[in-house]
């Protein structure tokens, strides 16, 4: 498919500025065919439009003519009328069945943004693929080249390159990098695990990737798989462009359209953002979690999984996907009751991950615990003891993970132990910037 784009109108001046978007992905209809007819007008398509634009200036029956005409020929596109805001535009919405309004004086930008949204909602809802706009022989349009980048769409290899005059030093096709995996790095999952809600898993979670990411800038994913109640979206302040709705759709099986649902952080890493309501979240099929967790590892060194407490039939699901476990529990006599019974149980249906740690977190002096009483109720090590600190609080009203908001707190520097037992290569790094 060479135009998905299709613009139906009687404005020169739009077509000027959607052209400047889109270049030779646009299809125009001069709006000069509607004097006789939609079937006239829609007679003028050559190829399947994924997306129309019906106007400006292209009245009421005359839109509702083409949209009718467009729906019967062509299901599966997205109408978008370009009208401006008026109060008999609900109307219009209602009776039309149109999929979305623009204004004809939205800006560059604005445009821009709006087109991606479209795009996206179509390969969503299953209706179009990645693959319909990536551009042929982009090298010869930057109109689809940009757009291509905008979308984070690799450009097909043009059909017979132009010799390069130079050698480029950077010209990105995607905003984003994903480095690629090497041979010798095997992909490390973790789930991080606790029977009990309020722990600390989210803030492990979230520094953990954090961290990690230290050392594999880009090469990390955080999932807020914490369906029901996930906070990581608020926890790091972020917009997010996708979430884990998305990331598990069907769509989504196709993984440049995975990469289409996750969110950039400023840490170099990424995230699949938290459902956007319990009931969204709660509608995931377990099987869809597992498999975005086994391509989120043909992508990424790792991933890190935030879930929900206890053991529900998706966070078994995304136990049994990944390759490690960290359990949080909180130094108090029943939440590592709960921790050893929780073990137990992992272990009696064969899903005890192969590596596994155990974050005591909020400890506390002189709570008339310790430790090595912690240990000795769960019946396992504890490898790393996180203090109860107010710079926990604080970094989580911030947006900001802890490790980067306050270094020197001392829950910060046992968030950092937990990485480098995981990530050694953490520690060393570390060390050569203390010795500099
Ligand atoms: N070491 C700590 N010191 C002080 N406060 C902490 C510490 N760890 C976590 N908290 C606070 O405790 C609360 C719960 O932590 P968090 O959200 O990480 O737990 P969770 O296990 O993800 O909870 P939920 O089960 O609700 O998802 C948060 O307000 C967090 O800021
Ligand atoms: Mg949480």
């Amino acid at each position: 498919m060479t135009t998905p784009f299709l613009l139906i109108s009687r404005s020169a001046e739009f077509e000027t500025r959607l052209r400047e978007l889109l270049g030779g992905r646009l299809a125009v209809v001069p709006g000069a065919f509607l004097a006789f007819g939609a079937e006239a007008t829609i007679a003028q398509v050559v190829e399947e439009p994924r997306v129309a634009f019906i106007g400006p200036v292209v009245n009421f029956d005359e839109t509702r003519s083409v949209a009718d005409e467009l729906h019967a020929r062509y299901p599966d596109v997205a109408l978008v009328v370009v009208r401006e805001q008026s109060s008999d535009l609900e109307d219009w919405a209602d009776e039309l069945q149109l999929h979305a309004v623009v204004s004809p004086l939205a800006g560059e930008d604005e445009l821009k943004m709006f087109i991606v949204d479209v795009v996206r909602w179509l390969i969503v809802e299953g209706k179009a693929t990645m693959d319909e706009f990536r551009p042929r022989a982009a090298g010869i349009d930057p109109h689809a080249r940009a757009f291509a980048e905008l979308m984070g769409i690799p450009t097909d290899p043009d059909p017979e390159p132009e010799p390069e005059p130079e050698p480029e030093p950077e010209a990105p096709a995607q905003v984003w990098e994903f480095p690629p995996l090497e041979s010798d790095q095997r992909p490390e999952a973790f789930a991080v695990v606790a029977p009990k809600g309020g722990q600390g898993k989210t803030t492990v979670s979230i520094n953990l990737a954090a961290g990690l990411a230290r050392i594999a800038p880009n090469s990390v994913v955080l999932v807020d798989a914490d369906t029901q109640f996930g906070d990581i979206t608020a926890a790091l302040d972020l917009r997010p462009e996708g979430t884990i709705v998305e990331a598990t759709s069907d769509a989504a099986s196709d993984e440049l359209i995975l990469k289409t649902t996750l969110t950039h952080h400023r840490g170099d890493f990424f995230v699949v953002a938290s459902a956007p309501s319990p009931e969204l979240g709660d509608a995931i099929r377990p099987e869809a979690l597992g498999r975005l967790i086994e391509q989120l590892r043909g992508i990424f060194r790792y991933v890190v999984v935030d879930t929900t407490p206890g053991l529900g039939e998706q966070t078994l699901t995304v136990i049994e996907h990944v390759t490690d476990a960290v359990f949080v529990a909180n130094l108090g006599v029943p939440a590592l009751r709960a921790l050893r019974t929780e073990l137990e149980m992992l272990r009696t249906i064969g899903l005890l991950p192969a590596n596994r740690r155990i974050v005591v977190n909020q400890s506390e002096k002189n709570v008339g615990i310790t430790v090595k009483d912690a240990e000795q109720i769960i019946g396992a090590p504890v490898g790393v003891e996180v203090p109860r600190s107010s710079a926990v609080v604080l970094a989580g009203n911030r947006g900001v993970p802890l490790i980067d908001d306050d270094p020197r707190d001392a829950a910060a520097r046992a968030m950092m132990t937990l990485v480098t037992q995981i990530a050694p290569e953490a520690k060393s790094r570390s060390a050569r910037k203390a010795r500099r």
